[in-house]
């Protein structure tokens, strides 16, 4: 069976530079063997995290309706690839939102809430901005938070500097970046298919 990946950019804009290496990561991965979840975020909107509202939520036995939602999603995939833009050297919200919303557990389906989204899965990371560095400095903070929830994030990463003109016709334009990009692809299903969950 082919493994289960979910991809997506951390990035609500339309016309987010992330969401283009996103796209483009699409056939190398279908091509390496891997199902592909390709999620867009803005059909996921969750609200800033408030320990309140979660409080108020979990009073009426389960979390909000967007994360659990989101949480499901998070739990058939067998492994992540995250393209990140970069917002003042770090990750932006959008992903640490996203991410601690759905590490929380929930009583109602604690099979698919809190850390066994994340714990033992693969990870790959790619980053893109119209600078000359890619979003590298983010590429790192995100290295940290994904280790943090236990993910196996894959050595190799990516920063695609100039994202505005590096993509066309969904492929990197510069042949070696394009050849990095897909050898990512590819060593996060082969990852998953040694270490993933499925038989
Ligand atoms: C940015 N941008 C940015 N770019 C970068 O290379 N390094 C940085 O530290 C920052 N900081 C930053 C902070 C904030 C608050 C914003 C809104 C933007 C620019 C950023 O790379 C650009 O807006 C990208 O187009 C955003 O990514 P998407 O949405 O195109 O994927």
């Amino acid at each position: 069976r082919a493994p289960r990946i979910a991809l997506f950019a951390a990035s609500a804009r339309r016309d987010a530079l992330s969401k283009r290496l996103a796209a483009a990561c699409v056939a190398p991965l279908q091509a390496a063997g891997a199902d592909v979840m390709h999620l867009d975020l803005n059909d996921h909107t969750l609200p800033l995290y408030r320990g309140d509202e979660e409080a108020a939520a979990l009073a009426q036995g389960s979390l909000p309706a967007a994360v659990v939602a989101l949480q499901q999603v998070f739990a058939r995939a067998e492994a992540f690839l995250v393209v990140t833009p970069e917002y003042n050297g770090s990750i932006p919200p959008l992903l640490k939102n996203t991410l601690d919303w759905c590490s929380r557990p929930n009583p109602a389906d604690p099979a698919r809430s809190g850390g066994v989204l994340y714990a033992n899965k693969p990870a790959a990371l790619m980053a893109t901005s119209p600078g000359p560095l890619g979003g590298m400095r983010a590429l790192f903070h995100a290295r940290d938070v994904l280790g943090y929830l236990n993910m196996i994030v894959l050595p190799q990463q990516l920063a695609v500097g100039r994202a505005h003109e590096a993509i066309a016709e969904g492929k990197l334009i510069d042949e070696r970046q394009h050849k990095t990009m897909v050898g990512i692809c590819e060593a996060l299903v082969h990852a998953t298919f040694k270490l993933g969950s499925h038989p």
